[in-house]
């Protein structure tokens, strides 16, 4: 399948981005590679993803590889997508000083070079998820998902999402956009999806999904974070800026 309009401007924008956000945001990642979302929230706390040993695990949107990194030191046998080819520069070289095996795909996440029920587990934090079309990677998903496998991600909240003042190009605390009405985003050459919690919920039950839970982080009194151009911990601590879905597949997409 031909890249979509949009996964080609985001591997644009990724490729020209990757060497400021891995300088920027690569050193904390790898410090704590199971922290979710930007306040780093560890995974030993929420508990999202479970026992991984033994399992296949793709992570849609692997960036610098910090997430699959971890896992595989906890025995999963993980595969790392990224649609730009300079972050997986950045996954490789960490990968090899690792010395740790992780299979790496250069791929987009709306149409991924895989076979039916490849994986037990598929997974991002703030990965293709939140920069591809939800319409497309939720089948997909479903797709690549082994029966009862766990489908889990981290996303920008509706709220944060028609929070956001393009005009001052930051979050404020009025609502700026219809709820209803916007799906996507575009800054900067970087275009990025949310849906209405309702259209969420009927696009994973029509992929066979079942949803077993919605965390909505919140940040600590004292929780530091680079991404704080992005959010604020006043704003987040007040509202949620960020959310899990963690989601199990009960049967196939209907094609
Ligand atoms: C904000 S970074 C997050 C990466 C990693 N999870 C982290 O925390 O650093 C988003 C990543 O998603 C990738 N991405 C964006 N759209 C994608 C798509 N359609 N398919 C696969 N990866 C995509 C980007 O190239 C980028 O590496």
């Amino acid at each position: 399948m031909e890249l979509t309009e949009h996964a080609r401007k985001n591997r644009a924008h990724w490729n020209r981005l990757a060497d400021s956000y891995q300088a920027e945001h690569g050193p904390p990642l790898a410090r704590v590679p199971l922290g979710w979302g930007v306040w780093s929230i560890p995974e030993s706390e929420l508990r999202v993803l479970g026992d991984v040993r033994e399992k296949d695990v793709l992570e849609l949107g692997c960036g610098g590889a910090q997430w699959s990194i971890g896992l595989a030191r906890l025995g999963a046998r993980c595969t790392g997508l990224d649609n730009s080819e300079r972050q997986l520069e950045f996954a490789r070289k960490a990968i090899e000083e690792s010395g740790l095996y992780i299979s790496l795909i250069h791929a987009n996440a709306e149409s991924v070079p895989l076979p039916d029920e490849s994986f037990d587990i598929i997974f991002c934090d703030h990965g293709a998820m939140s920069f591809a079309d939800p319409l497309l990677t939720v089948p997909e998903v479903a797709r690549l998902l082994r029966p009862g496998g766990l489908f889990a991600f981290n996303a920008e909240t509706p709220l944060h999402f028609i929070c956001f003042d393009s005009d001052q190009d930051r979050i404020s605390a009025e609502l700026h956009s219809s709820y209803f009405d916007k799906r996507s985003d575009e800054e900067d050459g970087s275009v990025n999806f949310s849906l209405p919690y309702g259209e969420w919920i009927s696009l994973f039950k029509k992929s066979g999904f079942e949803v077993e839970d919605l965390i909505e982080l919140r940040p600590s009194e004292d929780a530091a974070s680079t991404y704080r151009d992005w959010v604020s911990r006043d704003w987040a601590r007040k509202w949620p800026a960020e959310q899990i879905w963690r989601l199990r597949r009960v049967k196939r997409a209907a094609s």
